[in-house]
């Protein structure tokens, strides 16, 4: 059993395939990141032509990297969402094209189960149940997870994800974008303890984040400390204070459902501070942590083919109608 996956939520293009036991047969993202440096962000009609650009090749060049032809799939894996409305319907657009060609099944898949599915990919699949924070661009969230066919989340962010946090932060320390990498590059030849920044929700009951508030702090304290010699301070500080938040909020929901295993996914799972304070802050409580592999973290189609594993098929040809949504209704 082959699954051939294919994920286009966001600015990376991207098409894996995984057996029925997990195994990465191949895995190629393509991204798009220089494309949309110069607007700062995204752009969704931008991101949806290069989609439409890259859609095929990045699907041959997974066959070939895996030593497979399209007659070896067995079912075909998309993300429907949530993510760019336009940039799905290429993705899904594609992916029904290969699937009807073939009178094979379609995989819809929600591409936050696809983040928590990185998880179940060889070498070393997680079991659940586990407490998920799932960190990326697009979203935040902590999630308990049961079983491999979904996840539960019991607190989310009310404004900016930390993975946007990051980004605005590089954003107005001059990186450009994405600027999370950038950030934490930066960040490593500072003093976190340099400027206090607030703990957004520190103290409030419940598991929800916020982000936001940290931005202004940070244009603030850039205002007050305007010269260079400060920036590697400032990141250093703003980066902690994003890492802060997420452990005591992840300590937090631990503590309240009772869950002996922690797990991080998400691009932000990248984060090496984050990984680390994690760790840390699960050392201490006696709670096993798993972090997502570092190369399966931002989005890729491997984990989109992984969470397809742990969800029902459409058959042929009744997946012709099948629409992408933008976010969670
Ligand atoms: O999961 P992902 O690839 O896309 C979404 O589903 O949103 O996450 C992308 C986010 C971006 O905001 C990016 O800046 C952030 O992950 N990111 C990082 C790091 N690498 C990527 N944030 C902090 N530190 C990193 N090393
Ligand atoms: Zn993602």
């Amino acid at each position: 059993m082959l699954i051939l996956g294919l994920e286009t939520s966001c600015d990376e293009t991207a098409a894996a395939l995984v057996t029925a036991d997990g195994a990465i047969r191949a895995s190629v993202v393509s991204h798009q990141a220089d494309l949309h440096a110069r607007y700062g962000g995204v752009v969704l009609e931008v991101a949806s032509r290069r989609h439409l650009e890259l859609a095929v090749p990045v699907v041959e060049t997974a066959l070939e990297q895996a030593g497979a032809a399209l007659a070896d799939v067995d079912a075909v894996a998309v993300t429907e969402g949530p993510g760019l409305i336009g940039a799905l319907l290429v993705g899904l657009a594609t992916a029904k094209a290969i699937a009807f060609a073939r009178r094979l099944p379609l995989i819809p898949v929600d591409h936050l189960h696809g983040h928590v599915a990185s998880l179940y990919l060889q070498p070393d699949p997680l079991e659940p149940p586990f407490l998920c924070l799932l960190a990326s661009g697009g979203h935040t969230l902590l999630a308990e997870v049961e079983d491999r066919a979904g996840y539960r989340p019991i607190g989310q962010t009310l404004d900016d994800a930390a993975g946007e946090a990051f980004d605005k932060g590089a954003r107005l320390l001059g990186l450009g974008y994405p600027g999370g990498a950038a950030l934490e590059r930066l960040a490593a030849a500072g003093d976190p303890a340099a400027h206090p920044f607030p703990a957004a929700m520190a103290g409030k009951p419940g598991h929800d984040f916020s982000f936001s508030g940290l931005k202004t702090a940070l244009r603030y304290a850039i205002d007050r400390h305007p010269d260079e010699h400060h920036r590697a301070d400032l990141a250093a500080s703003y980066q902690a204070a994003i890492v802060r938040s997420l452990v005591d909020r992840a300590a937090g929901a631990l503590e309240a459902t009772g869950h002996t295993t922690l797990a991080l996914v998400g691009g932000v799972a990248a984060n090496r501070a984050l990984r680390g304070a994690l760790e840390a802050r699960c050392a201490a409580l006696g709670v096993r942590f798993r972090a997502a592999p570092m190369a399966l973290c931002a989005d890729n189609a491997a984990m989109i083919a992984s969470a397809a594993r742990f969800t029902p098929p459409v058959p042929f040809p009744r997946y012709l109608d099948r629409d992408a949504y933008a976010s969670v209704a």
